[in-house]
């Protein structure tokens, strides 16, 4: 990965960047009011954008429950796709989940959507589950997937 590109934590400033790349990205986006209480107010979300020059490009969010990651969100402008930057950022959220305590981070995803689903195969996730309609806007199953971290080994 070029140096052209940062990763960084994003704050409130960055609320309208990250819902133009959401509403460009999901059949379903989230409601502004939505991330900005993520942004602001939820304590267990952990947010990081991708950055070309001050233009945040991609971003993904996770909460964090005592050990256990959970994906909220993952997208990448659809101009900055398949540029290897969908990796670098959820191996950037891993590491920030595991350097936060975390055991291990999931995830859903819609069962069609086969660029994330690969995405999250070739970083380890196993599939653990199917949720049953659990997507709307169109109906669809949700495949459930689960990245376990190493245990620290005894000194
Ligand atoms: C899924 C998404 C985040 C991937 O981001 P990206 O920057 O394009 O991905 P990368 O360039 O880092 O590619 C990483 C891997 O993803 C998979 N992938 C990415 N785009 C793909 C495509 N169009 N078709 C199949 N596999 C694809 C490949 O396994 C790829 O690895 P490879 O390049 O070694 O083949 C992006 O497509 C996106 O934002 N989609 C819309 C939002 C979304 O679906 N988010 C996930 C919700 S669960």
């Amino acid at each position: 990965m070029s140096a052209e590109f940062r990763f960084a934590p994003l704050g409130a400033e960055h609320l309208e960047a990250l819902c133009r790349i959401d509403q460009a990205s999901f059949s379903h986006p989230w409601t502004e009011a939505a991330y900005r209480q993520e942004l602001e107010q939820n304590h267990l979300a952990h947010y990081l954008g991708c950055f070309h020059g001050e233009e945040l490009v991609a971003f993904a969010g996770m909460w964090l429950v005592l050990d256990e990651g959970q994906v909220a969100n993952v997208a990448v402008a659809p101009a900055w796709r398949q540029k290897g930057l969908g990796r670098q950022l959820m191996e950037q959220l891993i590491l920030r989940c595991m350097a936060l305590g975390g055991r291990s981070l999931s995830l859903e995803v819609r069962e069609s959507n086969l660029p994330a689903r690969n995405l999250y195969d070739s970083l380890g996730f196993r599939t653990v589950g199917l949720r049953k309609g659990y997507y709307t806007q169109p109906a669809e199953d949700a495949v459930l997937m689960q990245l376990d971290f190493p245990e620290e080994s005894p000194e």
